[in-house]
């Protein structure tokens, strides 16, 4: 089912301009008894739209129409019972009792008139309907795992109340957007960097598939990958998608570009400026060209809209930050309304592998953030060795898929070593695993000790010049998964 997530200052417009099946109101962490927290005009209300809100959202229903919200004496966290007290459509082929995930801290006291209560935890009305408006509320999440139903309660909502039917498919996404590009595009012609990633190799995919070869893509190669990394992306982007790529060997421009620089902002700062440069020179060589496509997904442009209006500061996403401004093409963002997990379905659709679509993130600046300290050749070299026995072990223990990240990073220190009858004083590298939903929280990974046993051995055995290896137990946050 399509979905479109909103600024609650646009609710209003956006429900005229999108003419919704039904609105769900999400939850948040302001209290609706805090003067100035958000609110929506009496309008809103009036159009006799489906709600379904969510823990604030509730609140702020309950509020809006007429019932009383109070403050919690102290916040409730965590699991809880959902007691039923009647099904309705929405807790419609439910147990009588199931587990809910809450996380409130005001609660709702009085309904509104035409309300009933449907559900209760202990004594917190934990979901509430008005069926003849079809208005209802939940205090709990359910769009959280640890709440036992929830998705079968929102497919009731969408399906049941809303009368929203399932064509939103992958096939449907790939043929509409497929169609638009062509027409668009018409007979001109478009450029696509690649970074080696599933986001901009997809977007790549969908636009070669509406205008072929009129699109001509770019893969550099700025010596920060990883072993192997540039001969086997550029060989699957041509001899398996058949794309159409410029590969730039521009290893030493970045390189020379980095001799002696340790500052972690300087580095990325460079190789961002410098990959513009590649870019911009390769796009002067094609000549004419009219688009480009850039592989932004929806998260990227909800991060790019300010949640508090259009006078807070807006973050600009990074995938548009550093583009070239001169070039004046026009933008081709295939992906801006799918999340990641919708752009992995649609890469496997488009006969990408199950291995290229499921890769784990890898920073724009590579390696080079990855090595603490000045950037080498040889620092290099070894960094990749050791990366190379980290993934080949993430591999063989049919991990990889289950992480978000599993890499090695090389520290700027050496340490004492015994190797045979010889004293060693070499390089230490750390090793981080981590797993996480988005990037933006992260754990490390309790692997298995016979995994840290055989990559330790095999990097301290097999790549000369690394004498230690020790394992990064730091959550993100404090720490960020990445370290530099
Ligand atoms: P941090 O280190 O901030 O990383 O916890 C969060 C996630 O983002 C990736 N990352 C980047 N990705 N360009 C990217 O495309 C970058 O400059 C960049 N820096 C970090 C990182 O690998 C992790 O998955």
């Amino acid at each position: 089912m399509y979905c479109e997530i909103v600024p609650y200052w646009q609710a209003l417009e956006k429900a005229e301009a999108l003419c919704p099946r039904g609105v769900i109101l999400s939850g948040g962490p302001d209290s609706v008894c805090r003067t100035g927290s958000p609110e929506l005009p009496a309008a809103f209300y009036d159009r006799g739209l489906p709600l379904l809100g969510i823990c604030y959202g509730m609140q702020l229903l309950a509020k809006s129409l007429g019932g009383t919200v109070v403050p919690g004496n102290q916040r409730e966290f965590g699991k809880a019972t959902n007691e039923l007290m009647e099904a309705g459509a929405l807790f419609d082929g439910m147990p009588a009792r199931f587990q809910v995930w809450m996380s409130h801290g005001d609660r709702v006291e009085a309904l509104p008139a035409g309300f009933r209560p449907l559900s209760r935890s202990g004594d917190v009305i934990a979901a509430m309907a008005d069926e003849s408006r079809k208005a209802y509320g939940l205090q709990f999440h359910p769009e959280v795992v640890h709440t036992h139903n929830g998705l079968k309660i929102l497919e009731n909502f969408l399906v049941r109340i809303c009368g929203c039917s399932r064509d939103w498919t992958t096939t449907a996404f790939i043929e509409t957007a497929i169609a638009e590009i062509a027409a668009r595009v018409g007979d001109a012609r478009a450029l696509c960097g690649l970074s080696g990633g599933v986001d901009s190799s997809v977007a790549a995919l969908l636009v070669h598939r509406a205008i072929g070869d009129r699109l001509t893509c770019v893969f550099v190669d700025n010596g920060l990958l990883r072993k192997n990394e540039y001969a086997s992306v550029l060989q699957n982007y041509r001899e398996r998608l058949h794309l159409k790529v410029i590969g730039v060997d521009a290893g030493d421009r970045f390189l020379s570009r980095l001799t002696d620089v340790d500052d972690p902002e300087s580095k990325r700062k460079i190789i961002g400026e410098e990959f513009i440069r590649v870019f911009e020179d390769q796009a002067r060589k094609l000549g004419e060209l009219r688009f480009l496509v850039q592989g932004t997904l929806y998260p990227d442009v909800i991060e790019s809209t300010s949640v508090r209006g259009p006078s807070a500061t807006i973050k600009s996403h990074h995938n548009v930050g550093g583009l070239p401004t001169d070039m004046q093409l026009e933008m081709i963002e295939p992906l801006r309304e799918l999340f990641k997990d919708e752009v992995r379905r649609v890469g496997e659709k488009l006969g990408m592998d199950a291995s290229f679509v499921h890769r784990q993130p890898f920073p724009g600046p590579g390696l080079a953030v990855r090595i603490l300290g000045p950037v080498t050749r040889q620092r290099l070299d070894l960094l990749r060795e050791a990366d190379a026995i980290v993934q080949e072990e993430m591999e063989s223990a049919g991990l990889t898929r289950q992480l978000w990240q599993s890499f090695a990073v090389l520290l700027p220190v050496r340490s004492v070593g015994v190797m045979g009858d010889d004293r060693t004083y070499e390089n230490v590298a750390a090793l981080r695993v981590v797993t996480s939903v988005d990037g933006m929280t992260a754990d490390w990974v309790r692997l298995p000790f016979e995994v840290l046993e055989r990559i330790s051995n095999r990097i301290v055995n097999e790549v000369r010049g690394i004498n230690r290896v020790v394992y990064d137990i730091t959550s993100k946050p404090p720490g960020t998964i990445e370290w530099e």
